[in-house]
């Protein structure tokens, strides 16, 4: 998501700073956030964008908290302030790249993790950057408590496609699978903000969730 250079934003920053929004040593939350949200089941959003799924959904789940990771700063910015104009207490956005989450988050420390609409990155030698690429799925398993799992929508159905195989080599379980989920028994309480204008424009959207395997400890 690409925005032309607010220089208020430098300003207004500092009124959701450190409050809703972090930018800074952001391994100072790792293993501590039920200290941040005490008593609240911990649900990851990675690339949130400007923050309308997760603010949607830490409003119909008081008893859950949302954490939202965005690469862009202003977008950042604008997730946090959404998130501050609505009075929400139990949603926080981190400005990073989740290639850091492990350093961010403890084993185990996740319920559940969201990844909408992620970049597709359609060139094959940027397939890494992909948040679906195997190198993603294996700091996710790190950060997602057991029955924890992974919930994938896009309306780009190669990257859908790629992810399935990806999950399924990763010899993660598929529990459900839609090519087009506005029309599919699965729920969908929240739209974000590019599955509104996908779905208005008529495009199916793909959605799964997919959990990892309890892995033997050594
Ligand atoms: C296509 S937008 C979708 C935004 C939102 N999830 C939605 O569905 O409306 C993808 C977002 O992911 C962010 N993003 C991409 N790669 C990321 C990464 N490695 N870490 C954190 N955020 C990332 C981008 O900056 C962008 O805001």
């Amino acid at each position: 998501m690409r925005l032309r250079r607010k220089p208020w934003i430098d300003k207004a920053l500092t009124e959701v700073l450190e409050s809703y929004l972090y930018m800074e040593k952001l391994e100072r939350f790792r293993g501590q956030w039920q200290q941040r949200f005490p008593g609240k089941e911990i649900c990851l959003e990675i690339g949130c964008g400007k923050g309308r799924f997760i603010t949607g959904m830490a409003a119909l789940h008081p008893e859950k908290a949302f954490i939202g990771i965005e690469t862009a700063r202003d977008v950042a910015f604008f997730a946090a302030r959404k998130a501050k104009e609505a009075g929400l207490t139990n949603v926080c956005i981190l400005y990073g790249n989740a290639e850091h989450v492990e350093e961010w988050f403890a084993e185990g420390e996740v319920a559940q993790l969201y990844l909408n609409f992620s970049d597709p990155w359609p060139k094959a030698r940027h397939a890494k950057r992909r948040l679906t690429h195997h190198n993603f799925l294996a700091r996710y398993e790190k950060l997602l408590a057991p029955g924890g799992s992974l919930h994938f929508k896009t309306d780009n159905r190669a990257l859908f496609d790629f992810s399935l195989e990806e999950f399924r080599a990763y010899g993660m379980e598929l529990t459900a699978i839609s090519f087009d989920l506005h029309h599919s028994k699965y729920e969908n309480e929240v739209q974000t903000e590019y599955e509104e204008r996908f779905s208005s424009a008529g495009t199916p959207i793909n959605f799964c969730e997919a959990h990892f395997k309890q892995r033997q400890k050594a």
